[in-house]
């Protein structure tokens, strides 16, 4: 165990004092405790301290003291396996979690449910500052000064880059200054720009579209395919290829959804209109329901896209269906094999696209060589940041699908389309694509929209309700210009000679009150991703205490502490240490929260007087360092990392049917089965006319999605007929695809990801097993059935210890972890190595409590679900009613117009807000009052009873007894 040293003791302490502090628990509460554990912890100096070195980083595994001190004897004998300890802390569960009441359990200060917590969240606190400190590689150029410094100044505490400057072609390059010093100013700082650039003001080009994806692991373990080095060569031999495993043969045995009546699914394409005898089976999560799995997917198409308006290059490659193991040895498919199967060795698919495919320059520094980027790169099509581009676009292009609305330009054009059923109807559906609009072909008839591609019922859903919410903005604004023609809106506008000059009500412009509404719902989209929908998807105390410590900060309600905070974190920007400044701020940025960093600015005011609530404010609209002050990269322009497109292949999350019901006539009935594949591209739009939004949200809402694990990926999805693919079948297995895909762009297989990101690996497919699971229960017969077919598919090798196969960490011995990864040299030994990312954690079977997700994709989301927020201007000091109207912060804050809204009680012993996201349901579908009366989380199935603390039940609510879908397990 390190030492804690005076500076680790500080981070420790800020986490801690900034994270524990939450709801009255004592921030110190672990070392007040008395009990035995707990002070032989800290005499044995037991506590996990920020890593120098990589190899020496913290693995989510603590000493039995810690472990029996935050979670007693149970955590304590669940440490063993790879898996992460703190899960197993008093209260990280559902109410079985919470400490005994002998325990002291439920006193605030000292009491064992508040240590866990706390614990908890110190470790993930942990966790984020060294995947700051460890995993950012930039694939722009910026990597080598990162490592190297520029001018004196460490790498990452480097804020401005050469690369993310305007290049002479773009249209502002001379408004940003030219050849001189770069910095966005006037009207290029006032909105989000269509592309993305001038987020941050002095790195024009940062975040914008076509910039590169990063990665998050060392350039030099990407691409194992292609053995570029020794290490790589020795971790996998000659077993890895672009279709080897066979990715279709993956798809087969270990994706598949198991049909007990395979003609009442027919490949998910259902039974015709809608049959309610059509049946396709899925594992089902009790906690998280479909509008929560396309939530997602609404998400993804906003920050990333590797495609460019939905194709890849145009070079037809051939998907797999040739050949698999037999005793671990490669073997070609018989004709028999192939229609046993069910997969198709005729498909194809067009290649991915690749940015960059030369061999990299490399640099050294202190003796060690590093690559300049990875071997091969790839650019993300859309902009990178949260700014709800996938509604208003993203280049010229995209924003020439948008409409507005004649009438009122500040508004989106919604159409009275239907029959009016219910108050919602009236507030109208998005226009289909016109002749002439720039789309391709595949997208005619559908809702115009920036982002089209792989339509369904589902984004059509999301895209309606958020058209909605933007003219309920700008009828709001207007409703309030009305009432006050002559106030001051908040609004200002950098471009005048006097930036500082009172824009009136009546003066804003349709065009700005449009920009406006953007920033509003995309914040708005940001807030509801950040504390609804992933307290939902990790849904447990500590995580729901962590992202609304991200958003909020833990001092939501003593505004003067947290603005203190937020000048401490702003100040420290002039740290010279650079990584010590770093952890610091990541760690005190949990105060406040990340949302609003930097958007007040107490310059001159001592340190003492931060806590007097009458300081003033002098945030100024003529001040580059107030405007983009509170953005911080961690010295690595923002964009998404490879890694992150990998862990949001969620397809398992879609059931092949949909359970339609119409809230005006009985919730409780399933009236049809409709196939999604039945809702593909243009047939979504007319079944969102035909049955509208309400009938769709209720539905959606009451239904559960599919579990992240294997064999659960939705037939369909396997069997999808695109004609605009040029192959004999026009069909794609898309689960296959996801492997290809990562393996085309070069994702370190599972374990060495695992490794990169500071996760303990593991040394066999046995290690997947839950062993907390009854011996003699059949899921765990289930899972050690999977194991098995992982280790037919990956196969076996004999492991020669005398070959070191990863540089990313060390044995617990301070040896070179080796090809046999602790068994004898010379046995044969599972192809771990090997296993696709995707494959890997859909197969962790044991998770942390309320987890919809794995631990390995969770790390991923730690690190970068941060810095989204850390990064984009508009959502911390550019968070002001000078770009958001005053109304437009309020709206934001409040999750509507006028005062918040508190929710009835105390849900899972909180007293909360109405969730964002319910508020933007009912003000867009005003008749679904009644139904989402009792609904605390819109991505909770909306009939489910929550029970008490964190339980994750399929039992139904009060007056839902009789929903069809409780009787089904
Ligand atoms: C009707 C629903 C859906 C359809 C038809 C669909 C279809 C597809 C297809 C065909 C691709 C492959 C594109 C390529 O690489 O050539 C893809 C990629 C992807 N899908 Fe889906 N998908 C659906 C739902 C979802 C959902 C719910 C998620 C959840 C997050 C999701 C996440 C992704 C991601 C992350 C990619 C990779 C995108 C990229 O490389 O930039 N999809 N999808």
């Amino acid at each position: 165990m390190r030492q804690i040293g005076k500076w680790s003791r500080l981070v420790i302490v800020t986490g801690l004092c900034v994270l524990g502090g939450c709801n009255g628990h004592s921030p110190f509460g672990i070392f007040v405790d008395s009990t035995k554990d707990c002070a032989e912890m800290l005499l044995q100096r037991d506590v996990q301290t920020v890593a120098k070195t990589r190899e020496q980083r913290f693995l989510g595994k603590v000493p039995d003291t810690t472990a029996r001190c935050l979670g007693g004897k149970r955590a304590e004998s669940l440490r063993d396996g790879p898996w992460l300890d703190w899960p197993n802390y008093w209260a990280a569960g559902d109410a079985t979690s919470l400490a005994p009441a002998r325990l002291l359990a439920h006193a605030k200060v000292i009491g064992p449910n508040a240590h866990g917590i706390n614990g908890a969240l110190y470790e993930l606190e942990l966790q984020r500052i060294e995947l700051i400190k460890f995993n950012l590689f930039d694939n722009n150029k910026t990597y080598e000064a990162y490592v190297t410094g520029r001018n004196g100044e460490a790498g990452p505490v480097l804020n401005t880059w050469p690369e993310m400057r305007l290049p002479q072609s773009h249209r502002d390059f001379k408004a940003v200054g030219g050849d001189q010093t770069q910095v966005c100013r006037g009207e290029l700082i006032r909105f989000r720009t269509l592309t993305g650039s001038c987020n941050d003001i002095r790195n024009p080009l940062m975040g914008s579209t076509h910039q590169l994806f990063a990665r998050n692991v060392e350039f030099n373990t990407t691409f194992p395919d292609l053995g570029l080095n020794e290490t790589t060569r020795n971790r996998h031999g000659d077993r890895l290829g672009l279709l080897k495993p066979d990715p279709q043969i993956i798809s087969r045995k270990l994706f598949t959804r198991a049909q007990p009546q395979p003609d009442r699914c027919r490949d998910g394409y259902g039974l015709p209109v809608g049959a309610q005898e059509a049946e396709c089976e899925y594992k089902k999560a009790p906690f998280f329901n479909v509008l929560a799995a396309f939530w997602i997917q609404f998400m993804t198409h906003d920050w990333f896209s590797h495609l460019e308006e939905g194709h890849n290059r145009p070079d037809w490659m051939a998907v797999g269906c040739a050949t698999q193991l037999v005793k671990n040895i490669e073997q070609p498919l018989s004709g028999e094999d192939i229609k046993q199967l069910g997969c198709r060795p005729d498909d194809k698919i067009d290649a991915a696209s690749i940015a960059e495919g030369t061999e990299p320059r490399s640099f050294t520094q202190g003796g060690k060589t590093y690559l300049t980027r990875a071997p091969k790169t790839t650019a993300n099509h859309v902009t990178a940041w949260w700014d709800a581009s996938q509604l208003y676009g993203y280049d010229e292009r995209s924003g020439k699908r948008v409409k507005h609305d004649p009438k009122d330009p500040a508004k989106l054009l919604l159409m009275p389309v239907r029959e009016w059923a219910g108050e919602g109807d009236k507030l109208g559906y998005l226009p289909v694509f016109e002749p002439g609009d720039p789309i391709n072909p595949e997208w005619s008839g559908q809702e115009a929209t920036a982002f089209p591609d792989n339509w369904s019922i589902g984004t059509s859903f999301y895209h309606n309700v958020f058209a909605r919410e933007h003219n309920a903005f700008v009828d709001a604004f207007r409703k309030q210009a009305t009432r006050t023609p002559d106030g001051d809106s908040g609004l200002r506008n950098p471009a005048n000679l006097d930036p500082n000059r009172v824009i009136r009500y009546r003066d804003v412009t349709p065009h700005e009150l449009f920009e406006v509404a953007r920033l509003v719902v995309a914040a708005e989209i940001a807030k509801i991703h950040t504390i609804e929908w992933t307290t939902q998807l990790l849904y447990d105390e500590p995580l729901n205490r962590g992202m609304n410590a991200n958003w909020h900060g833990v001092f939501e309600k003593q505004e003067a502490v947290a603005d203190a905070l937020k000048e401490v974190v702003r100040r420290l920007d002039d740290t010279n240490d650079a990584k010590k400044a770093n952890s610091l701020y990541a760690a005190l940025a949990g105060g406040p929260g990340i949302f609003g960093l930097g958007n007040r600015v107490y310059e001159g005011v001592p340190l003492v007087g931060l806590l007097d609530p009458n300081k003033q404010d002098r945030w100024d609209l003529k001040n580059d360092d107030h405007i983009n002050g509170g953005v911080n990269h961690f010295g690595s322009p923002f964009n998404f990392p490879e890694e992150f497109i990998t862990v949001y292949r969620l397809h398992p999350l879609l059931p092949d049917l949909i359970e339609y019901r119409e809230w005006n006539k009985e919730p409780n009935v399933i009236r049809q089965k409709i196939p999604v594949i039945e809702t593909f591209r243009g047939k979504a739009t007319e079944v969102m006319r035909q049955k509208g939004l309400a009938n769709w949200a209720l539905s959606m809402g009451r239904q559960r999605l599919g579990a992240l694990t294997l064999q659960n990926h939705p037939q369909f999805l396997q069997n999808l007929k695109m004609p605009r693919l040029q192959s004999p079948t026009q069909q794609i297995d898309v689960a296959a695809l996801d492997l290809i895909r990562d393996r085309e762009r070069g994702l370190p297989r599972y374990n060495e990801f695992r490794r990169q990101y500071g996760l303990t690996q593991l040394t066999s497919f046995d290690d997947f097993v839950d062993t907390r699971v009854p011996k003699d229960s059949s899921a765990r017969n289930e899972q050690e059935q999977l194991v098995k077919t992982l280790r037919e598919v990956y196969g076996q090798h004999q492991c020669d210890s005398s070959k070191t196969i990863t540089l990313a960490r060390l044995n617990d011995n301070g040896s070179p972890i080796n090809d046999c990864l602790g068994h004898p040299t010379g046995s044969l030994i599972d192809n771990i190595e090997d296993v696709d990312t995707v494959v890997g954690w859909l197969a962790e079977f044991r998770r942390p409590h309320g987890f919809a997700i794995s631990e390995t994709q969770f790390v991923v989301f730690i690190l970068n679900a941060s810095r989204r927020l850390f990064s984009d201007r508009f959502f911390t000091s550019s968070f002001r009613p000078e770009f958001y109207t005053t109304l437009g912060v309020e709206w934001v804050t409040n999750n509507g117009p006028g005062q918040e809204r508190m929710e009835q009680g105390t849900p899972n012993g909180h007293v909360q807000q109405v969730s964002p996201m319910k508020r933007v349901l009912l003000r867009t579908m005003p008749e679904l009052a009644g139904e989402l009366q009792g609904v605390v989380n819109v991505f909770d199935p909306w009939a489910r009873d929550r029970g008490e603390y964190y339980s994750l039940d399929w039992k139904a609510r009060a007056g839902a007894e009789d929903d069809e879908a409780f009787a089904n397990k």
